[in-house]
């Protein structure tokens, strides 16, 4: 009889543990968080893409240097660039979207403007944006240059 409690309280105890961890609660939850985890990834790779495409779609200076320097056709660029600047509306304003990517709207303009300053447009570099506005500057640097070439004669 004590035996035979003992035995039950044993099954029931190991039911419980068995219940435990193959529960769905323990198996199944990462795997529910990874196709989530991985949904939200291609979402973000898409609105980042679009965001950045739409920023330099619609920016004159941004679009013609984008023109010129790529090597695809002005044709199929012009027209990835307006289908961006169609879609980035709809996904600036989804709040999930920017929640689990952050704003990428914001991040595609402030960063455009960023790669600008340095000659770069999406993937081209070495594009010449600023240039050297006929300014104060183009003095500053003539000025170094007289200064470089005295210098060398001095020396020679
Ligand atoms: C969009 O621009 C951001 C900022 O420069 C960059 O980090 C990101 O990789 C770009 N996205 C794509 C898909 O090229
Ligand atoms: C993201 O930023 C843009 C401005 O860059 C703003 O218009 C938009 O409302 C923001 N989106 C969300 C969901 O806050
Ligand atoms: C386009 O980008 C340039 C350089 O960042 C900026 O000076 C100009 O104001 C932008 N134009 C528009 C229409 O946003
Ligand atoms: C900024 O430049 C990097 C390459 O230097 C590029 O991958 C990224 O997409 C650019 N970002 C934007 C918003 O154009």
């Amino acid at each position: 009889m004590q035996n035979s409690l003992f035995t039950n309280l044993i099954i029931l105890l190991s039911f419980f543990h068995l219940n435990v961890f193959a529960g769905p609660t323990v198996e199944k939850y990462p795997a529910v968080l990874a196709v989530r985890q991985t949904t939200s990834n291609a979402q973000c790779a898409d609105y980042s893409r679009i965001a950045n495409l739409s920023t330099i779609g619609a920016n004159a200076t941004y679009r013609s240097l984008f023109l010129q320097a790529s090597p695809r056709g002005t044709f199929a660029d012009a027209d990835m660039l307006n289908a961006a600047i169609a879609k980035l509306p709809k996904l600036t304003k989804d709040a999930g979207l920017n929640k689990a990517c952050g704003n990428l709207t914001t991040v595609a303009f402030v960063e455009a403007e960023k790669n600008f300053t340095q000659g770069v447009v999406a993937q081209f570099s070495g594009l010449v944006p600023t240039g050297i506005r006929a300014g104060p500057e183009v003095a500053l640097i003539v000025g170094f240059i007289v200064v470089g070439f005295c210098g060398m004669f001095v020396f020679v």
